[in-house]
C-alpha cells in the first residue's frame, strides 16, 4: 500500500535520508507533521511522505491540491550546521535537486524562480521551504509536491495551487510526469530519486559548493533573460531579469534601475511586438 517504505529504501542511497521515514495515508500536510517532529527532538533528515493531505500549503498561503492516486506528497527537515547566512542558498539547491531528479525520469524541466519546477509551460512540481533560526540553531523544513501519475489532460482542474487572496489570482497550469512521459511512475521511486539529488546538492552547499550551486540555479532558470513582473510582497515590478545573487535572490532591471527580490513570485511578460 501506497506509501511503501520499502519501496523507498530500495533506491535510496543517501544515508542522512535513511535513518527515519514517516509513511502515513493522512495528513494535514506533510510539512506542519515534519516540523511537529522536528520540534518534538526527532532527527535531522527525517522524511514525511503522506498518500493523502487534508490542508496541503503552497507558498505564499496558497492551498496546494494534490490527488490521492497520482500526487508525491513528501516533506523532509534538517538542521543545517553551515554558515546560518547561507541558510537561503538550500531553498536553491532544492529546486536544483529536484530538476535532476525529474531529469532522471525522463521530464524536460526547469524551475521559474524561486522554486517552482516547469514543464513545456505548465507545473510540475512545487517546493514550501521554510526556514526557522533560534539562537545558533537552524531548521529547514523542505516540502515538496510532484504530480507524478496524474493525467490533466482528462482532468478538470488543471492547476495546483490558488492564493485565497481576491487581489492576487495565482492559477497555474499543471502538468504531470505521466503527462511529460506517457507512462505511470512508481511515486517511492521517484522520492527516493529526489532525496539522492537532494543529499548531494546539500553535501556540495556544505562544502563550499555555493557558487557552483548558484551557477547550477541560472542554467536552470526558465527566466534568466526574459522580461518579468514580479510579485512582490511590497507591489509589482516589470523589468528584465538580469541574474541570481549566490542566495538564489533574482536580479531584475526595472525602469527605475537594478532591484534584488528575495521574495515572491514571477510571471514572464508578453511583449507585444507591434509598438
Ligand atoms: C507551491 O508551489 O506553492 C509549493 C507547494 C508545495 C506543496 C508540498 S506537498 C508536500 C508539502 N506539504 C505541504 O503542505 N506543502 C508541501
Amino acid at each position: 500500500m501506497y506509501p511503501d517504505k520499502a519501496l523507498i529504501l530500495e533506491k535510496l542511497t543517501a544515508k542522512p535520508f535513511r535513518r527515519r521515514i514517516v509513511c502515513t495515508t493522512e495528513t494535514d500536510s506533510t510539512n506542519t507533521l515534519a516540523k511537529k517532529l522536528a520540534c518534538e527532538g526527532a532527527i535531522s533528515g527525517t522524511v514525511v511522505i503522506a498518500a493523502r493531505q487534508t490542508n496541503g500549503r503552497g507558498r505564499n498561503g496558497r492551498t496546494w491540491y494534490s490527488d490521492d492516486e497520482g500526487s508525491l506528497c513528501m516533506s523532509f527537515f534538517t538542521r543545517p550546521e553551515t554558515d546560518l547566512r547561507i541558510m537561503p542558498a538550500y531553498s536553491m539547491c532544492l529546486a536544483n535537486a529536484v530538476v535532476a531528479a525529474m531529469r532522471a525520469f525522463g521530464a524536460d524541466c526547469k524551475i521559474k524562480w524561486p522554486n517552482d519546477i516547469i514543464a513545456g509551460g505548465k507545473k510540475l512540481c512545487g517546493i514550501l521551504s521554510e526556514g526557522s533560526i533560534s539562537g545558533y540553531h537552524a531548521l529547514l523544513i523542505c516540502g515538496i509536491g510532484v504530480n507524478v501519475n496524474t493525467h490533466f489532460a482528462k482532468s478538470s482542474m488543471d492547476y495546483t495551487s490558488v492564493s485565497p487572496d481576491a487581489d492576487f489570482s495565482y492559477e497555474q497550469a499543471a502538468t504531470s510526469l505521466f503527462d511529460l512521459t506517457g507512462k505511470r511512475h512508481v511515486r517511492e521511486y521517484v522520492a527516493a530519486q529526489i532525496l539522492n539529488e537532494t543529499a548531494k546538492a546539500f553535501s556540495e552547499l556544505a562544502s563550499g559548493g555555493l557558487s557552483r550551486q548558484a551557477e547550477v540555479y541560472a542554467q536552470n532558470s526558465c527566466v534568466l533573460g526574459h522580461e518579468v513582473n514580479v510579485y512582490a510582497p511590497d507591489g509589482v515590478y516589470s523589468g528584465k531579469a538580469c541574474g541570481f545573487d549566490s542566495l538564489g535572490r533574482i536580479v531584475v532591471r526595472t525602469e527605475q534601475g537594478e532591484r534584488i527580490f528575495d521574495s515572491g513570485d514571477v510571471s514572464l511578460r508578453l511583449i507585444d511586438f507591434r509598438s
